[in-house]
């Protein structure tokens, strides 16, 4: 079997002749006038069609069904209650859980569909005209929380579309080793490492095909990374017998560049232009535009497609084709890209098979500018104010609403049960325009009457105190396990406190598919009590809170 990721603007001519096409979720409203569409004639085309999520309101708005906004939206896990039989979803269990991440729901199947599943909030859960051979489901098949959603692709790729399994992994590092010779010939292959787990897979990949001699790999250290992560990339990279890797010490330079920066995205500005400049500089310094030189990166199948990438993914991609250098060596043809046709799980698997260790291999993804954006900052003291609701806290974070960007205070709320909150800050953020972001106290030094913003920038003091608390939360949610269970566990530094306690701590876990959006993920009582003690003891730290707020209306990071 053979699958590839196409726009979805494809027209239908240049799907002809494939077995099934799916058509995949998205944060798009199909209202909108810019939303992603696809050629209808693809339900006429043969092939047999899943539309998962947006996916099949899309099916259901181009075939003639209706789509509309649900009363609620429906954020994380659900109950599948199966109404008839049905060839996609087999015998699934009647209560089956399932993930589910929508706003928009198919209030009518469109003529010639029946529907053979509902949630509670959720009309159409799934969807079908077996005889045209279209499927829909509104739940997230793909994500590890459906149970039995594995089996459920299964049966859309082998019986209905008829597909064979047929791909022997085995045959993958011959064929990807064999690839990196013909691209390379004789010359030698330089790579930006980031310790993620793309550039090191491709990294180890060279490095097995062309011998330590040939490999070069440069990781530029900003100061900003979390604790310990230099020393464990260059201990990855030392278990490999890379004698060709290095560490570029720029901590400086950023921690430099970036001041007394306050604003979001003027940070982001500042730490890209700094990479730009120290990328640029290690190419000329190693001539590595030299002929003998080409460039090797990480570049996976999602990054290579228009609609793929990370919800940044301009953000991600504009520093490195802006430096001169690789826009020479891309422009020349001089680069390998070994994985350019994989998928992250696929990725893993490649890295697993190379020996890569498992820590590297399941790692959360963690954003370039790293701890500069969760180390929030304030021009100047301020008072908290008390509202009827809680107390509106001062610091400015970063919300979704619709398509635009809102920049707004925090709101704090107590109760004795953290998570036992949920159902009050959707409400309260529903409600409360002044803030984006809700956020339970969880544990502090002093009550919050006596707390205030304090004026505070992003100093080596507070990284490091966001670096404690970072590597506190890492410990124990991987003691725990919560941290497999998570798509994402940001820890957040606000300047909240006393004079004593300047700073307060903010967590962040949430549950995603593909970060676009994302649910706060909920933990269980002791492990929270147990995180916020040892939290709460640290140098400099008065309060710990719990980020009660799904995106939208609030970002995954808080700047
Ligand atoms: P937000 O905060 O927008 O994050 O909900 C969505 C996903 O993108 C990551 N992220 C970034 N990644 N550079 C990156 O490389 C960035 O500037 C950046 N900002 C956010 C974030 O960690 C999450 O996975």
């Amino acid at each position: 079997m053979y699958a590839e990721v196409r726009p979805s603007e494809t027209p239908a001519a240049g799907l002809a002749g494939r077995r099934g096409i799916i058509i995949s979720g998205g944060p798009a409203s199909v209202y909108e006038p810019s939303s992603p569409t696809v050629d209808a004639s693809i339900f006429a085309s043969g092939a047999a069609v899943l539309g998962i999520c947006y996916g099949q309101q899309l099916m259901a708005h181009l075939l003639g069904g209706e789509v509309r906004k649900g009363v609620k939206g429906e954020y994380g896990l659900a109950q599948l209650e199966p109404l008839a039989a049905s060839p996609l979803l087999g015998d699934l269990p009647a209560g089956n859980q399932i993930w589910m991440s929508h706003r928009d729901l198919v209030g009518a199947p469109p003529p010639g569909f029946r529907v053979v599943a509902r949630t509670e909030t959720c009309p159409v859960a799934a969807m079908e005209d077996n005889a045209r051979r279209l499927h829909g489901v509104q739940f997230h098949p793909e994500v590890v929380h459906t149970r039995h959603g594995m089996e459920v692709l299964a049966r859309f790729l082998f019986d209905i579309c008829g597909c064979r399994k047929d791909w022997n992994p085995k045959l993958r590092i011959p064929l990807l080793e064999q690839s990196i010779r013909d691209v390379a010939g004789e010359r030698n292959v330089f790579f930006f490492v980031s310790g993620g787990v793309d550039s090191t897979v491709a990294y180890t990949l060279c490095l097995r095909t062309l011998g330590a001699g040939r490999v070069r790999g440069v990781y530029v250290d900003t100061g900003l990374m979390r604790e310990g992560e230099t020393d464990f990339v260059r201990g990855v990279f030392a278990a490999l017998g890379s004698s060709g890797f290095s560490v570029e010490d720029a901590s400086e330079r950023f921690l430099g560049a970036l001041g007394t920066t306050i604003d979001p995205e003027r940070k982001r500005h500042i730490i890209g232009e700094m990479f730009v400049e120290v990328q640029e500089e290690i190419l000329q310094r190693g001539h590595y535009l030299d002929a003998q030189w080409i460039l090797g990166q990480g570049t996976i199948y999602p990054d290579t497609i228009e609609s793929g990438g990370t919800a940044k993914a301009d953000v991600i991609k504009t520093h490195h084709n802006r430096v001169a250098g690789i826009q020479r060596l891309m422009a020349e043809n001089r680069i390998v890209e070994p994985l350019s046709s994989f998928y992250k799980d696929e990725v893993r698997e490649v890295g697993r098979e190379l020996g890569l260790p498992e820590e590297l291999l399941e790692r959360h993804p963690f954003p370039g500018p790293a701890l500069a954006i969760r180390c929030l900052c304030s021009e100047a003291g301020y008072p908290l104010e008390r509202t009827a609701e809680g107390w509106i806290v001062p610091v400015h974070s970063v919300g979704v609403q619709g398509d635009s960007r809102s920049y707004r205070p925090v709101i704090a709320i107590e109760g004795s049960q953290p998570m036992a909150l949920y159902a009050t800050a959707t409400e309260l953020i529903n409600r409360l325009t002044r803030v984006n972001r809700v956020m339970a106290a969880v544990r502090s030094a002093v009550a919050l009457d006596r707390m205030r913003v304090t004026a505070s920038v992003l100093s080596r003091k507070r990284l490091e105190r966001l670096r404690r608390a970072d590597a506190v939360v890492r410990r124990l949610s991987h003691e725990s396990g919560f941290d497999r269970r998570i798509w994402q566990f940001p820890v957040v530094l606000i300047p909240l406190g006393t004079s004593e306690r300047p700073d307060s701590v903010v967590l962040r876990p949430v549950d995603s598919v593909d970060g676009m959006t994302a649910q706060s993920a909920p933990m269980e009582a002791g492990l929270l009590e147990a995180m916020a003690r040892e939290l709460a003891a640290l140098d400099g730290v008065c309060g710990v809170f719990y980020d009660l707020t799904h995106k939208p209306p609030g970002t995954i990071e808080w700047e």
